[in-house]
């Protein structure tokens, strides 16, 4: 009787610690905050949050960008499609988005009043060459949301990006019909109706 008492607990023991040893087996290697050089952006410290290192590092505390692009979706899809001004950019996102300098960090680096256009491979022809105010076009309805700032990546491509089609249909090839100087079609002209 006692003796199966003890067998019993035993196997109990040996069961708890098992456990133990299995939980603590798939818990990863621990970082705490004081680790850091510092707190996060504001943009990051909610939305990632400090304590979840490995979302931005490796082992060795890089900043691998294939960590940033797995969040950051509308950047990796303009980086596969060479579009924008990421096109060429997206590698090494920590040269240009710095960290860990609370609410002081700089993640955004963009002086419109310096900003070369090219860089985002756009052309801009006939009138649009001669707007000078960035929010004209990259307005905050045409930009994906952003909760810290205004972002300048359009959520549609195309005319359709700051134009609308008065017109029912034909809400494509809108090159087809017009121009970028003028709306007017001149060989609707003659009565001519969508
Ligand atoms: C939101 C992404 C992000 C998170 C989360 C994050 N870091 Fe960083 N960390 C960075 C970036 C980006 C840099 C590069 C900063 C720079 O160059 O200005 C960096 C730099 C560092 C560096 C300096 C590396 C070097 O070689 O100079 C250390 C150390 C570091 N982080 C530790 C941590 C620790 C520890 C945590 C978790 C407690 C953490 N980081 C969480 C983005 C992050
Ligand atoms: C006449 C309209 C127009 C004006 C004014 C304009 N842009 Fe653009 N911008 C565009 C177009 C069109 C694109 C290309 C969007 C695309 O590739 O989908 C673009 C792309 C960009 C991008 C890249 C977005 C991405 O998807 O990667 C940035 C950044 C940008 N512009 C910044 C600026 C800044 C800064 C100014 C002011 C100095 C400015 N733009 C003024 C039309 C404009
Ligand atoms: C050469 C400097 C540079 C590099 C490298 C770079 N960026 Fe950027 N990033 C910028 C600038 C400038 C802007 C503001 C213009 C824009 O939005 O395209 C920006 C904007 C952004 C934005 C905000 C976009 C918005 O408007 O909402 C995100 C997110 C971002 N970068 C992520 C990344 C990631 C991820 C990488 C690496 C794969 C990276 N960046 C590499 C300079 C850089
Ligand atoms: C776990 C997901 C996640 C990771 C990892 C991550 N980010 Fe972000 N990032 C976000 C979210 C969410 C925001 C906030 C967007 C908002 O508030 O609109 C943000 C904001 C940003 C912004 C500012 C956008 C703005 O307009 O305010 C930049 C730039 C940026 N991240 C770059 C990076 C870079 C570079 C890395 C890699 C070091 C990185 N992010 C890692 C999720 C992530
Ligand atoms: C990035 C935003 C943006 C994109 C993309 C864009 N436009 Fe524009 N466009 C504007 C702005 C801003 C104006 C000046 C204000 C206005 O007339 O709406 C303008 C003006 C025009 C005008 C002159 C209107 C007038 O009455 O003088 C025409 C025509 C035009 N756009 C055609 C086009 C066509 C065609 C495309 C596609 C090939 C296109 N736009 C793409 C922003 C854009
Ligand atoms: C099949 C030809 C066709 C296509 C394609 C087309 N349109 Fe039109 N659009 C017209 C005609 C015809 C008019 C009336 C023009 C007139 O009165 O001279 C018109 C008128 C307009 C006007 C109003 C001009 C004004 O003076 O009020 C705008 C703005 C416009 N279109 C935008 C677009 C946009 C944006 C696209 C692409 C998404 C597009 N259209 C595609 C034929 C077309």
């Amino acid at each position: 009787m006692c003796l199966l008492r003890l067998k019993q607990r035993a196997i109990q023991l040996a069961f708890s610690l098992l456990v133990c040893v299995s939980v603590l087996w798939a818990i990863p290697q621990e970082y705490s905050e004081d680790d850091a050089p510092g707190p996060l952006s504001l943009a990051h410290a909610k939305s990632v949050g400090l304590i979840n290192c490995m979302k931005c590092h490796n082992e060795d505390f890089e900043v691998p960008h294939e960590r940033c692009l797995a969040c950051h979706q509308e950047i990796a899809q303009r980086v596969a499609e060479e579009r924008g001004y990421h096109q060429d950019k997206g590698e090494e996102c920590s040269m240009c988005h710095t960290e860990h300098e609370g609410e002081d960090t700089v993640l955004i680096m963009l002086d419109p009043e310096d900003f070369d256009h090219e860089e985002t491979g756009a052309v801009l022809e006939g009138p649009h060459a001669l707007i000078t105010d960035c929010r004209a076009c990259h307005r905050q309805d045409n930009t994906i949301p952003r909760t810290r700032s205004q972002s300048y990546l359009f959520t549609r491509t195309g005319c359709l990006a700051c134009h609308t089609a008065p017109h029912p249909g034909h809400q494509d090839l809108c090159l087809k019909c017009h121009t970028q100087t003028s709306w007017r079609v001149y060989l609707w002209r003659r009565g001519g109706r969508l």
